[in-house]
């Protein structure tokens, strides 16, 4: 299980005030808020990049920063590497050929085969996130951090991407926290949805998602929108 109970401030300005959730293992966590509400500050700070004052453990223990998969809002992907490249970089400590077919059966798990010698800047949006999306699973990580990864792509491709990453963490249950702006995207693809509000932020709710079906015109889905968004609202009036 992923503890995590953190507050945080910068030059001593709280901006996180005791924020407390748990994550257990294979749970798909989708944290959302309005924008400067700590998001990626707390993932920075699950992935021992940033200073806490407070918990964060797994499985009882400090996280190990090798447990951790980490995909950007930006892509991040080095411009000199190709896909098969970029995707081998987190993986560079390991044996060469073990790394390669990692690296290939990554690229595959997303959709990329056949673009594995193709340079970022001739890969789409969606296909260049789906080359962080991989590398970030390449090291085989217990704890997968993803913030907005789908922020700059069309709805389309978005909800394609959703569907995919529903598969791929249906088929590795990795434990997965995941900010996203959209409460529809989090509602698709969460386990739980953790509503941060305030100044400084403050968990408001954690709902606990259990859809029959993913269908986002169902009257499920709707009422767990509703309820994400009055968690969400008092707060959007200013
Ligand atoms: N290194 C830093 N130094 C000082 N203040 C910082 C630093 N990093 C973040 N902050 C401040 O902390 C607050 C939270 O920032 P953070 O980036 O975590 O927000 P967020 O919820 O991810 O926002 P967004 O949805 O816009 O991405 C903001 O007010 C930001 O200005
Ligand atoms: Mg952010």
């Amino acid at each position: 299980m992923l503890k995590i109970s953190v507050s945080k401030s910068f030059n001593g300005k709280k901006i996180i005030e005791k924020a407390e959730f748990r994550a257990e293992k294979g749970d798909f966590v989708c944290i959302v808020g309005e924008s400067g509400s700590g998001k990626t500050t707390l993932l920075r700070m699950v992935a021992g990049l940033e200073s806490y004052e407070g918990e964060i453990t797994f499985r009882g223990e400090k996280i190990d920063r090798k447990s951790i998969g980490f995909v950007f809002q930006d892509d991040r992907l080095l411009p000199w590497r190709t896909a098969l490249e970029n995707v081998l970089f987190g993986l560079e400590l390991r044996g060469e050929e073990e790394s390669i077919s990692k690296a290939r059966k990554v690229l595959e798990l997303v959709g990329l085969k056949g673009f594995e010698d193709h340079y970022p800047s001739q890969l789409s949006g969606g296909q260049r996130q789906r080359v962080g999306i991989a590398r970030a699973l390449a090291i085989d990580p217990e704890i997968l951090l993803m913030d907005e990864p789908f922020a700059s792509l069309d709805e389309l491709t978005r909800e394609k991407m959703q569907e995919e990453l529903n598969q791929i963490w249906n088929r590795e249950k990795k434990t997965v926290l995941f900010v996203t702006h959209s409460i529809d995207e989090a509602i698709f693809l969460g386990t739980k949805v953790v509503v941060l509000t305030g100044i400084p932020s403050k968990v408001r709710g954690v709902i606990d998602i259990s859809l029959k079906k993913r269908i986002r015109t169902s009257d499920e889905f709707i009422e767990y929108k509703k309820r994400v968004f009055e968690l969400l609202s008092p707060q959007s009036m200013f």
